[in-house]
């Protein structure tokens, strides 16, 4: 009895693993859904969306499939549609037994991948991700169990023979899992490219719309500062495990902005000779000037703005990811200048969509990125917004904002597989003046980030070859 509990304890667990594997809660709160039509009415049909205030049916175009073929939809969560049956041409009368026309309807829920099925009996079936994920987790069961049973009937009470049977039983379970799994990760994987595809797209739409104000939040926090004691208001935009983007109310000062200034003035120039483009100061796609300011942390006990700024980071950054990130290692602050030269400027600058530190989905490479804390000090009129196009998040700059993006799980070291890419729009009109911080994982004071070649490896180590 010991045996069959322990087993039957193993079994549920592992339904439980696939349940959630399988139908891992999307927390991203985007609205914007693709549906699915499934035609198995044996009927003609027409689609109505239920205009929410009004009340009204308003006729959508879709195409006329065949019968047990499906037509996709864009929608948003939320919004109801009504399926009314046609009447046939011919006889003016419709299909059911008493010839009224019949109508059904649905209302789209978050859930991914949904498919509505329109049935003979114009009833709906509803399926989506986690639906197909509950069936297919205990189809895997109910077959696994079915085999089961039969080995325990002919163990007939044999201790060793019914110990099998669970061992067999724990095992069919798994494997079940596992190919199951692989099947959901490719399915992801088809999924991300597809949304890669359509942010392209988007990208040139969201930049150039210079009105496009910044996504609503899927939720508002607060934090609390441990050093100024101030509360800022936290907007969550974005929230997975290896990618969130939150912004952050004034995050920076307007003293701790002119400090930085200050700082670069002098290192701005030096910045644009460095760059080897024989003093033409802006380059074509991306940002116009730079300077690198390093952090004198012996001035911190002494108020020093930029020493206070920086530690803010980091206490930022802890407070989301809790991995006791040090200032040790890490690199400079970075202050970065882009100048808007009219409307009509075919080469504005502009940062095109790049991702700060490695957005494979693979696992973080000991001393290389894995958040960014962006701070808006000067806004420029028109342009210069932030956009991350993979996630359909929208960010406009507001003074003193901060924008914090983080591109590693803290458990899992995983990193964002692409829904962290961001650029920094063209600037038409006006100045922005941005104050950035790269976060490095890994590193520390005898590991600083300039010992790390791009790969994670330490060039100390690569020089003893
Ligand atoms: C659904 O299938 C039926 C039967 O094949 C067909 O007559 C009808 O036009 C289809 N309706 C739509 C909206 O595609
Ligand atoms: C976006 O804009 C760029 C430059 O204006 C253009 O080269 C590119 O083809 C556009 N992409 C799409 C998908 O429209
Ligand atoms: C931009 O170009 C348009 C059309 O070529 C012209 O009418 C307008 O005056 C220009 N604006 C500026 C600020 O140069």
């Amino acid at each position: 009895m010991k045996v069959w509990r322990q087993s039957c304890a193993a079994v549920v667990l592992l339904c439980l693993c696939v349940y959630n594997a399988l139908a891992a809660p999307t927390t991203n709160k985007q609205t914007e859904r693709k549906i699915n039509i499934l035609n198995e009415s044996g009927s003609k049909f027409a689609i109505y969306w239920i205009n929410p205030q009004t009340r009204e049916g308003v006729l959508m175009t879709v195409p006329d499939v065949m019968h047990g073929a499906s037509f996709p939809l864009n929608s948003f969560v939320g919004h109801e549609f009504e399926v009314r049956e046609v009447p046939a041409a011919s006889t003016g009368l419709c299909k059911s037994e008493d010839q009224v026309c019949r109508s059904t309807s649905f209302e789209v829920s978050p859930g991914d991948e949904q498919t509505f099925t329109i049935n003979k009996h114009y009833e709906i079936k509803f399926v989506d991700d986690k639906v197909k994920a509950e069936e297919q987790a205990s189809q895997i069961v109910q077959d696994c169990k079915m085999r089961a049973t039969t080995k325990l009937a002919g163990a007939a009470g044999d201790a060793a023979k019914t110990q099998e049977a669970m061992d067999d039983l724990v095992e069919c379970v798994e494997v079940g899992v596992a190919s199951s799994l692989a099947k959901a990760n490719e399915e992801l994987a088809f999924q991300a490219s597809i949304r890669k595809g359509m942010a392209e797209q988007m990208e040139n739409y969201t930049c150039v719309d210079l009105e496009t104000d910044t996504t609503p939040p899927l939720e508002t926090k607060r934090w609390r500062s441990e050093k100024d004691k101030k509360v800022r208001n936290v907007q969550i935009l974005f929230n997975r495990p290896s990618s969130k983007i939150h912004v952050i109310d004034n995050f920076i000062s307007q003293e701790e902005c002119e400090a930085m200034a200050a700082a670069a003035e002098p290192r701005l120039h030096q910045a644009t000779v460095a760059d080897g483009k024989g003093g033409s100061h802006f380059s074509e796609h991306r940002k116009a000037m730079q300077a690198g300011i390093r952090v004198h942390w012996e001035k911190e006990k002494n108020g020093d703005k930029i020493a206070q700024l920086s530690r803010r980071v980091y206490d930022y950054a802890n407070f989301v990811l809790d991995l006791g990130i040090e200032e040790h290692g890490q690199e400079d602050l970075m202050s970065i200048q882009y100048f808007g030269r009219g409307m009509n400027d075919t080469a504005p600058d502009r940062y095109t969509p790049h991702c700060d530190g490695d957005c494979d989905g693979l696992e973080h490479k000991d001393g290389t990125r894995m958040a960014t804390l962006v701070m808006y000090c000067t806004i420029p009129e028109f342009g210069g917004h932030t956009n991350f196009r993979n996630a359909n998040v929208h960010v406009k700059p507001k003074q003193g904002t901060g924008v914090f993006f983080s591109y590693m799980d803290p458990d899992s070291k995983v990193m964002d597989n692409g829904f962290t890419e961001h650029s920094g729009c063209p600037v038409y009109e006006g100045e922005k003046k941005i104050v950035t911080q790269w976060i490095r994982y890994g590193v520390d004071a005898e590991n600083p980030w300039d010992s790390f070649n791009t790969l994670g490896v330490k060039l100390s180590e690569v020089e003893d070859y």
